[in-house]
């Protein structure tokens, strides 16, 4: 499996910005390779990112997904939808949802059965906060996320599954785990993971990234890491020459 770069661009940009962000990196991101690289536009713009990108290696995923089917739920995006308007994954867990929406572990657990239901290939978003880690709870925080999220998951072990280790207090912050320190949570993740399926599922199916204030200057630690697979970009995303920087060092 290729190393994959996530680009999450949030609520932060309106359609012209989106496009004309897509337009550009089509042109700077033609000499990356050996990266596979996906943007996460908001829902409304997914349809049109997704004409864009035509047949270019560019691929889709949506920020959210509902944890139901389909029926009466106002306001809500199912998993086909997303499958519809042309997305490989989903973005599921972000602590932004978790903390800001209230959604919880449980929630997450059926967004990433409608994301199985539907051939989405989950990006699951587990990190500690800053009371966890002060308190010394990261390592649990971590693993109850971990088996709250992928028990009883109908398209597991057979499919793939991506999971973005984000601490809380790194994302959108400035602040940022080094990559030296991510030895401790990797053991940690591919314990739980291999607990719950198997090593054989963690090795051949599980893609481990890092985010949280991933910027040009520090990426190449992260690409280089041996127990990471990839990056979640948020900010520095939306810069298109930190972006093609992040995605040159990966490659
Ligand atoms: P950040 O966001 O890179 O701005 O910290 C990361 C994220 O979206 O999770």
């Amino acid at each position: 499996m290729k190393k994959l770069l996530i680009a999450n661009w949030k609520m932060e940009l309106n359609e012209a910005e989106t496009l004309d962000l897509v337009l550009n990196y089509k042109k700077r991101l033609k000499k990356i390779t050996q990266v596979e690289i996906a943007f996460a536009p908001s829902c409304v713009y997914l349809k049109e990112v997704k004409n864009l990108l035509g047949r270019t290696h560019l691929q889709l995923a949506a920020q959210n997904v509902a944890a139901q089917a389909k029926g009466k739920y106002t306001g809500e995006i199912s998993a086909a939808q997303i499958k519809e308007l042309g997305c490989s994954y989903v973005i599921v867990g972000h602590s932004e949802r978790r903390i800001k929406m209230n959604e919880t572990d449980d929630m997450v657990n059926r967004k990433i059965n409608q994301c199985y239901h539907n051939d989405l290939i989950p990006i699951l978003c587990i990190g500690e906060t800053l009371e966890e880690k002060n308190s010394g709870r990261s390592d649990s925080a971590i693993v109850r996320q971990l088996q709250a999220a992928i028990s009883k998951v109908d398209g597991l072990p057979e499919n793939e599954l991506v999971i973005a280790y984000e601490p809380v207090w790194a994302v959108g912050t400035g602040q940022f785990l080094e990559a030296e320190n991510i030895f401790a949570f990797h053991r940690t993740i591919k314990r739980t993971v291999s607990s719950l399926y198997s090593e054989k599922f963690y090795n051949d199916k599980v893609r481990l990234l890092y985010g949280g204030s991933i910027n040009s200057i520090i990426a190449k630690d992260y690409w280089v890491s041996e127990v990471l697979d990839g990056i979640l970009v948020g900010g520095a995303s939306l810069d298109i020459e930190e972006m093609y920087n992040v995605a040159l060092e990966g490659e």
